[in-house]
Order: C-alpha cells, then structure tokens, then sequence
C-alpha cells in the first residue's frame, strides 16, 4: 500500500517535472478542440449544417464555393478526416460517430463504382483525386491519379475493421467493409510502382507520402486479410509491402539529412509531406525505428528540423522568432499557391510527429541521440552527445522538457492566428497572419484533433511496423504492360519527322526533347509500338520537328486507355 503510494507520487512528480505542457497550448486546445469537432462534423453529409447537397457520409473539403471552390470530396481528404474519427470512436469518446462511420463505408462504396477521367473500378478510377459531393464524376482538369488516396481510405476502414472484430461483429466487416478495402488494397498492390501526382496535386512523379501510406495500407491489410482467413491474398499484399518498403528507403537524402518528398518536380524536396507521412504511419510498437521513419526515429526527426529550418527566414511572421523555436510553416517553400502560405494543419503536423515521439520515448524510458538526429538534439542541448539517455538522467529530462516546449510552440503559433471564434481556414498569411483560402477547411480541423491527441498521450493503434526490415534488394513491380501502337497519318516534308510524347512515362512525361521517334516505313501512316501500363488511362499528342523546331499538334490532348492484356492500336490523323 505504502509503496503503491510512493510509486504514484514518484510518477506524478516525474510527468509534471519531466514534461511541462505550456498553459498557453493547454489553454487554447480546451477552446480550439470542441470548436473543431462541431466544426468537422457540420462538413459531413447528409446533414452537417455547412455541407448542403452532399450524400450521407460524404466529407466536403471546405465549405468555400469560390476562389477556390472546395465544394468537393477528396479521397486524400475524407480518409484522414475519417481516419481521426476511427480514432475517436475506438476511444469511445463519441458513440454518435459509429454511424457516420457506416455511412462513410456505403458512400465510399458506391464511389468506387464511379467510372471517372482516371478510369473505371478496374482500370484506374481508383486513383481519381476528387468528386462532386452528390458523389457523380468531376470531369474538369486535374492532377490525376493521386495514388494516396486508396491507402488511406484503406487504413481508415481497417482501423474501423479492427475495432469491430474486437467487439465481435466481424460479419458485417466481411460484408460490408472488408469489399472496400479490398478494392483499394488490389489498386496499390498492383499500381504502387506507377507515377501519379503528390499530395498538393502538383508534380507528377513518385512521392513519399504516397509510398509511405502504401505500405503501411499493405502491412496491416495483409494481417485483416489473414484474420479473414483469405492467406494467399494476404502474401501478395506482404510481396508488395516489402517492395515498398524498399523503395521507400530511396527518399533519404544522407548528405542533407533530410526525406526527398518527390523523384520529380524540380524542388529542393524539402516539404511537410515528410512530417504527414510520420504522424500517418505512427506506430507506438515500432519505437524510433527509421525504417518505417517513425516519429522519433533519427531520419524522421532530422528531416523535420530541415524542413521547419527552410519557413524561418520566407515568411515575415516568423522574423524574430530564435532559432530553436516554434515557427508558422507551410507546404514547401517553393509554394505560389494562394502566395504560397502557411497552413495550420502542416503547422499542427509538426507538434503532433513531436507528441508522437514524446508518448515513444515517455514508454521507453529513454532517448537516443545518433549522428543523423544529433543536429536536431543540439538546439536543445548545444553540447549533447551521441548516445542513448535513459529517464534518470538529466540529459533525457533537459531533452524531452525542451521537445515539450518545442511542440507545444507550434500550437502556440496556431494559436496566435486564429480567429476569435475558432475557424480554421486551410492557410494564414505569412505577413498578417489572418486567415486565407478555403475556411472551414475539414482538415485543418482534423489536424489539430489528431494533434490534441498525441499531446494528450493518446498513442495510434499500432499497424505493424516492429521489427520490419527493407529487402536488400528492390523487388521491381513494375506491374503488367501491354502494346500500344500508335499509327498516325501524317503527310511530312523532307527531313521532318514525327513524335510521341504524353502524360505516363512510357512516353517520356510530356517532354518534347525526349519524345519518341515513330517509323515512316508505311508512309504517310507513321507507327511506333510502346509498352504501356496495362488499363490506364493517358493522353498524348503527336510533334513534328524539323530542323530542331518542334511544332505540337493542336488542342486538345489526345486519350486512350490501354487494354487489361494483349495490345491494341490508335488509328489517328494529324490534327
Ligand atoms: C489546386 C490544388 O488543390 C493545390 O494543391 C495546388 O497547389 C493548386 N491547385 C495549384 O496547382
Ligand atoms: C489542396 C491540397 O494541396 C490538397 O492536398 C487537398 O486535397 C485539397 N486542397 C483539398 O483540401
């Protein structure tokens, strides 16, 4: 009894010594978190009070109609949304999400089923980023595919799955959920190695985020799979997995100690995409493992202070601010969009990986500081040394006291711009610091959910990252191809010739210089054979080039889509 008394004190004393939340982070979150869920909840269809029109279980982004119109539901978006929910509810915080929940499991599967410009439920419309909120096709321009938004919606309902089979109701996840995920889990098993535009929609390549939501959908599909009884499914997911997870290695960048958002794009790859996938793939079991660059591991907590450090000086705001502390960031610092601010759920991204890797090493009873993570220890603690701090030592409490500070900073920043009665847009000026682009973002909103709970000591479930190891060596899923020929009926003067370029990499991503020759040998019909993707969707256009002048067919872009197997041809004429 005594002793039970002592031990209790003792770690009272120590979580208040070793960890001192700041009251003014405390003190907005008791206002801001109640606001967020009322505000969450009225962007959710059939009923929520500011997402008119939109079907039952339907996240709107944004309530914003115009400059931008956000009046539609993104696939990345709903599935992070609901994914906080998933959470909540497993906490039993909310019995009332359980059916918003349901709905959220039909809406998506109808909208699987949506033929879209990305393709049908089998060739590719899995990948299709957004749709209207009556859950019909957006037909517009767009980045397309985005191949995040599958995973997620996966790991989404496979949390939901998980609670359900705990509480014994696994007939209705064969029945109604397990379908869902099944879609989306075939999708990035066979499509993971294609390129496909980044989670801001803007450069088409291969990206971190989206691999690091591959593979975590993957892992833990193939244990509900196994759970199921359905094993051989469940191999082909842990094949694909471990491919993944390869490749996944590749993002790191050793001499500037930070993860490569994209393989394309041209940007220093410096970027939040690296923070999302963090706090998105934690798992308390897995430690500081970098493999699966969690929170607190050395490569994760490197490449935020790279990515934090790259916002001090771009935005006025954060003139001033030392440099160890809490700073407004954004997207990435190359961002033009909106003028290229900061956003509240990038800021609030970085105070939750913190608060992940706090409930890490708070279970751990230690931290360990290596060569890839000593410069982001060292704003701390200038004169820490590699090496691993157990919870006794000054050093782990000076640490986790100053990390604690550090992440409470950033809901601090949040804090200062937002508006008195609590909406979050999706960005904050980084002169002025009001409020810009769409409001009532449904993002921004379950961020600083995600976020409050992290720093609440709430740890995600865990999906099965501990003790995964990269294969030595990339097993290259480069997924079925099929033969395309492209015949064109071109009449050319001496010397000219004709090309191929498009949008898939096959035909060289749009760029002229490296187009594809076609050959004349059935002249005027010019032909080339490429191996496409098989079932995907792309457009192209023919170029001519003579004496080094490129002239471009004229708008617009031309389509086909590649057959499932064997091959198939386009008839065109010169336009
Ligand atoms: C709209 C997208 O949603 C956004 O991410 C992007 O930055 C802009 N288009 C500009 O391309
Ligand atoms: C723009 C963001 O870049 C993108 O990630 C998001 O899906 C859309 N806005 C909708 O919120």
């Amino acid at each position: 009894m005594r002793s039970f008394v002592v031990t209790t004190a003792l770690a009272l004393y120590a979580s208040v010594v070793a960890a001192q939340q700041s009251s003014g982070a405390t003190s907005y979150l008791a206002k801001e978190v109640p606001i967020a869920r009322t505000n969450l909840i009225a962007n959710i269809g059939p009923d929520g009070s500011k997402s008119q029109g939109a079907k039952a279980g339907v996240v709107i982004a944004s309530p914003s109609k115009v400059d931008p119109d956000y009046v539609y539901t993104w696939t990345r978006d709903a599935s992070l949304v609901y994914k906080a929910i998933v959470e909540s509810y497993s906490r039993g915080e909310d019995d009332s999400l359980r059916n918003r929940i349901d709905q959220f499991v039909d809406s998506q599967a109808y909208l699987q089923t949506v033929s879209n410009p990305s393709g049908t439920i089998s060739t590719g419309g899995l990948g299709e980023p957004k749709f209207h909120i009556d859950l019909t096709a957006f037909t517009g321009g767009w980045g397309r595919p985005q191949r995040d938004g599958p995973p997620l919606r996966a790991t989404a309902l496979i949390g939901y799955s998980n609670w359900l089979i705990k509480n014994g109701n696994t007939s209705y996840v064969q029945q109604k959920v397990w379908p869902v995920i099944k879609l989306d889990l075939d999708y990035t098993a066979s499509n993971w190695n294609y390129t496909g535009f980044d989670l801001w929609e803007e450069v088409s390549s291969s990206s971190f985020f989206t691999t690091a939501v591959q593979h975590r959908a993957l892992v833990e599909g193939a244990t509900l799979a196994t759970t199921l009884g359905l094993t051989s499914l469940a191999t082909t997911y842990k094949t694909q997995a471990a491919n993944v997870l390869c490749f996944e290695q590749s993002y790191w960048n050793p001499s500037q100690g930070y993860i490569t958002s994209n393989t394309g794009g041209g940007r220093s790859g410096k970027d939040a995409n690296s923070a999302l996938a963090s706090i998105h793939n934690f798992d308390p079991a897995a430690g500081c493992d970098a493999t699966t660059f969690q929170p607190c591991s050395d490569k994760a907590l490197s490449s935020l202070k790279v990515y934090i450090d790259s916002f001090r000086s771009i935005y006025p705001i954060n003139s001033g601010i030392a440099a160890n502390k809490a700073v407004a960031t954004g997207r990435y610092s190359e961002d033009v969009y909106y003028g290229g601010q900061p956003w509240y759920l990038t800021t609030a991204a970085v105070a939750e990986q913190l608060y992940d890797a706090i409930i890490v090493w708070k279970a751990e009873k230690k931290i360990a500081v290596t060569s890839t993570s000593l410069a982001f220890f060292r704003q701390f603690a200038s004169t820490v040394a590699e090496g691993t701090y157990a919870s006794d030592s000054a050093t782990y409490t000076t640490l986790l006291d100053a990390v604690t500070a550090f992440a409470d900073g950033f809901i601090e920043i949040i804090a200062k711009y937002t508006p008195a009665d609590g909406a979050l847009a999706e960005q904050y000026h980084r002169s002025t610091g009001a409020q810009l682009s769409a409001k009532d973002l449904t993002w921004s909103y379950a961020a600083i959910l995600t976020a409050n709970a992290a720093r609440d000591g709430h740890a995600q479930e865990s999906w099965g990252a501990a003790g995964l190891t990269a294969p030595a060596t990339c097993g290259g899923n480069q997924g079925p191809t099929v033969g395309v020929t492209f015949n064109v009926r071109a009449e050319t003067v001496w010397g000219e010739n004709i090309f191929i370029t498009g949008s898939v990499d096959q035909l060289k991503s749009w760029s002229p210089d490296n187009a594809i020759a076609l050959s004349p040998a059935n002249y005027p019909i010019w032909s080339v054979t490429v191996p496409i993707p098989a079932s995907t969707r792309f457009s192209y256009k023919y170029i001519r080039k003579l004496d080094g002048k490129v002239t471009w067919e004229s708008d617009p872009d031309r389509t086909f889509e590649s057959s499932a197997s064997g091959s198939s041809s386009t008839n065109d004429q010169w336009r």
